[in-house]
């Protein structure tokens, strides 16, 4: 019996999504725990290609409960859209196979509105949000005004909280932002549909998982953005508004620290960040444009195109420490393929001082400059191989430089998006 997070090591868009279907079969659920539908976690099943930004990635197989915790925060509507385009594609998701924790915020029409004003409001200094509301949303859940999904099962008890915070929202809105006010009915009575509609698949998501880790159930926990978009130990301000580490499975599901078995770190074979912020080890030029094109790096929730640039081992040496990995994923190693060399920052220098930790200050972590490790790289085509020693000995080198400068093995090695293009290198269940 094994529990496992799945945690993204960088800015997020490691390959999460992939990796977590992949190890799906061997499960018998797959629980998000943070972030909302700012998440976008890509899937290639037969050739098909599957998006999903709430709903766990383990939905495409039968026989495993998916479950949203109470950290996570919900856009309702887009979940049910969620829920419908899955059912047009013959994918049934029942409430049996679908669970809701009663405690999950809800973001609404207010929490988009407010993340759009405002990054429109910053101009250049804007974070660069996927829009979708999740800041706001946040924010009301430690103001203790938010409303959450067991409130809009109760008709009467819902207008109450939502009268006061709509009317203050509204005045900000009006008067800061300049923006039209929301209509109460309007959105109390989209809101209490809703709540209908989900209303069977509402449960106690605490309370399932504890009967599943007691009957030795093994259960992945699914990570969304990644570990330096955390709000609390990511590239503050430009993070999302809630924890990311693997520390957070805890509170966003409702279970003890001892009922985490294995921490697994996504790490993609280079780094991509979309939205602003600090990227030392960033490519602006052609080759940047190379992998940016090879790698298909653009945002699956916003098409945005993602910033490109080597892998940064000092970023994952943090990242190591602050999720206590045990075991490594290494992403898209295939989109490396015919460059002549490949370089793995190790450090960074600031006006000539050496720095070997990713600093808090943002702006000395802006005028970070890295110091790199050259090696060679290889021309093969690698998305066929299944097997690490059939792997040329460039890319075996590449992998055990990580491996060995991380001092975590590597479970998984991913040579390509469908889920058969893997390498399995160990078993950690
Ligand atoms: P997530 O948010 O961490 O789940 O990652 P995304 O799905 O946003 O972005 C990863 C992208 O890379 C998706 O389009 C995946 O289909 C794709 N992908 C995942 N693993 C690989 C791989 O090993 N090679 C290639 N070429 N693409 C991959
Ligand atoms: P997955 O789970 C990459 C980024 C946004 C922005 C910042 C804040 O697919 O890896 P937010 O809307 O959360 O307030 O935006 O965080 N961001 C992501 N970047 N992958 C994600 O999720 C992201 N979710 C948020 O681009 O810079
Ligand atoms: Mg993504």
């Amino acid at each position: 019996m094994s529990t496992l997070v799945i945690v993204g090591t960088q800015w997020g868009d490691e390959g999460k999504g992939k990796i977590v279907d992949l190890i799906a079969d061997r499960v018998r659920a797959v629980v998000r725990f943070q972030g909302g539908n700012n998440a976008g976690h890509t899937l290639v099943v037969n050739g098909k290609k599957h998006i999903f930004h709430l709903i766990p990635s383990g939905i495409l197989h039968e026989n495993i409960t998916c479950m949203i915790g109470n950290g996570v925060v919900i856009d309702p509507q887009v979940l049910l859209q969620e829920i419908e385009r899955l059912r047009k594609e013959g994918v049934e998701v029942s409430p049996d196979r679908l669970k809701i924790s009663r405690h999950a915020h809800v973001i609404m029409p207010y929490h988009k509105a407010l993340d759009l004003a405002r990054e429109e409001k910053k101009g250049k200094k804007k974070i660069g949000t996927t829009g979708r509301g999740i800041g706001p949303c946040y924010e009301d859940k430690a103001a203790r005004v938010g409303i959450r999904i067991h409130d809009l099962l109760k008709e009467e008890s819902f207008a109450l909280r939502l009268e006061p915070v709509l009317a203050e929202k509204n005045f900000i809105l009006q008067n800061f932002y300049n923006h039209p006010p929301l209509s109460f009915d309007k959105v109390f009575e989209e809101y209490v549909t809703y709540g209908k509609s989900l209303a069977a698949y509402v449960e106690d998501v605490s309370r399932l998982l504890e009967d599943m880790i007691s009957r030795g159930d093994n259960v992945v926990f699914e990570g969304a953005q990644g570990t330096f978009l955390d709000i609390d130990h990511g590239t503050y301000p430009y993070v999302t508004s809630s924890n990311t580490l693997a520390g957070n499975v805890c509170c966003g599901v409702g279970l003890g620290p001892g009922s985490i078995h294995n921490v697994v770190g996504v790490v993609k074979a280079y780094t991509t960040r979309v939205g602003g912020g600090p990227f030392p080890t960033e490519l602006h030029g052609e080759l940047g444009e190379k992998i940016r094109d090879s790698g298909g790096e653009y945002g699956s929730t916003t098409g945005r195109p993602r910033r490109c640039g080597w892998l940064d081992i000092t970023m994952l040496k943090k990242a190591k420490r602050l999720n206590g990995l045990n075991a490594l994923v290494i992403t898209k190693l295939d989109v490396l393929s015919g460059l002549p060399e490949v370089k793995i920052a190790v450090g960074y220098k600031v006006n000539g001082r050496a720095i070997s930790d990713v600093p808090c200050e943002l702006d000395l972590f802006e005028k970070c400059e890295p110091v790199y490790e050259v090696l060679p790289g290889w021309q093969e085509d690698i998305r066929q191989i299944r097997a690490f020693d059939s792997l040329p000995a460039n890319t075996k080198r590449y992998l055990k430089t990580i491996e060995d400068m991380l001092g975590v093995p590597i479970w998984i090695v991913s040579v390509g998006p469908g889920r058969d293009e893997t390498i399995v290198m160990r078993d950690i269940f």
